[in-house]
């Protein structure tokens, strides 16, 4: 399988999860002050939509119903579109552009902008608890899973390393962790809760298995993010360039060359390839590892 096939694949998932997060969020009432509006527009904005894919294509490759991972896969892009949001926020990451378009702050002001990532994570619990086609076990073991993942020993975590290490040094050491924190951590939820959806149990061999591959291929994504502020233009990323460097942040290309960097995420792609290749029909997941690590935007 190459790489047209994965970004098909991606495609049709894409289509499917936004779907669901169109008809989740509808008009709202004027007096929220555009809070529906601001979460609309960011959800709707045309990301990659590579963390519910993954959610599907784990699901799907241990023989689930996608019906089954879609409830999952649709919270953990409102996760992210939180993440985003607040990420872009002057007191982060200070991004005016993102997809393409001004950030959800500078179009609806930094108040609605939190309250419309705050609205957007709280709702993707509730979107996890109420999967009507899990059992309530499974869906209590997503929302514990999806809860541990974007936490404080989480996502949240890997973020204040991330601001930490704007004035601070840290070692190779740390700034993984801080990758597979901010970055990581979602991308595993996605997988594992999709494992979850096609029965799983969290203490099988398959969701520790899957667990490895996710950590790699998020450490992969974070290191080619990174990369790509470098090496890519606003025009095509949909972001600003330079961002990291403007912030101080320390990126992998604080301790190695653009070609070193892109090596080691070939090298943690290769190593998801491999725990992957040892199952049946993961050549799907196989082929959307490859492609995201050779990703340009
Ligand atoms: C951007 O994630 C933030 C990171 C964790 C690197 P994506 O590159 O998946 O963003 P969208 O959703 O496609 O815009
Ligand atoms: C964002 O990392 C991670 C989260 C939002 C949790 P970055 O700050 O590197 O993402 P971009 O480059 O702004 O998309
Ligand atoms: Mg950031
Ligand atoms: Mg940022
Ligand atoms: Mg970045």
């Amino acid at each position: 399988m190459d790489n047209n096939n994965a970004k098909n694949i991606i495609a049709e998932n894409a289509a499917i999860v936004e779907s669901v997060l169109d008809s989740k969020y509808g008009d709202d009432s004027e007096i929220v002050g555009g809070l529906t509006e601001a979460q609309r527009y960011s959800l709707l904005s045309g990301g990659k939509r590579i963390r519910p894919c993954l959610c599907i294509e784990a699901c799907k490759m241990f023989g689930g119903d996608m019906k089954a991972a879609l409830p999952f896969a649709a919270a953990i892009e409102m996760v992210h579109n939180y993440s985003l949001i607040h990420d872009d926020l002057p007191c982060m990451d200070d991004d005016d552009l993102r997809r393409g378009k001004p950030t959800t702050h500078k179009v609806y002001g930094e108040a609605v902008a939190v309250l419309a990532g705050d609205g957007l994570l709280t709702d993707a619990f509730l979107e996890c608890a109420m999967n009507p086609y899990v059992s309530g076990d499974c869906a209590a073991v997503a929302v514990s899973l999806l809860s541990a993942a974007t936490g404080s020993r989480g996502m949240i975590r890997g973020q204040a390393i991330d601001m930490y290490g704007e004035t601070h040094e840290l070692t190779l050491e740390q700034l993984i962790e801080l990758h597979v924190g901010k970055t990581g951590a979602l991308i595993c939820a996605a997988v594992q809760l999709g494992c979850l959806a096609a029965g799983i149990a969290p203490d099988d061999e398959k969701m520790n298995d899957m667990t490895a591959v996710s950590t790699q291929i998020g450490l992969a994504f974070q290191i080619i993010d990174d990369v790509l502020d470098v090496t890519s233009t606003a025009e095509t990323l949909g972001k600003p360039i330079g961002s990291d460097k403007e912030q101080n942040k320390t990126t992998f290309l604080r301790f190695f060359t653009v070609e070193q960097a892109l090596a080691y995420a070939k090298q943690c792609t290769d190593t998801a390839v491999s725990i992957l290749e040892k199952y049946e029909n993961s050549d799907r997941l196989i082929a959307i590892a490859q492609l995201l690590c050779s990703r340009e935007k």
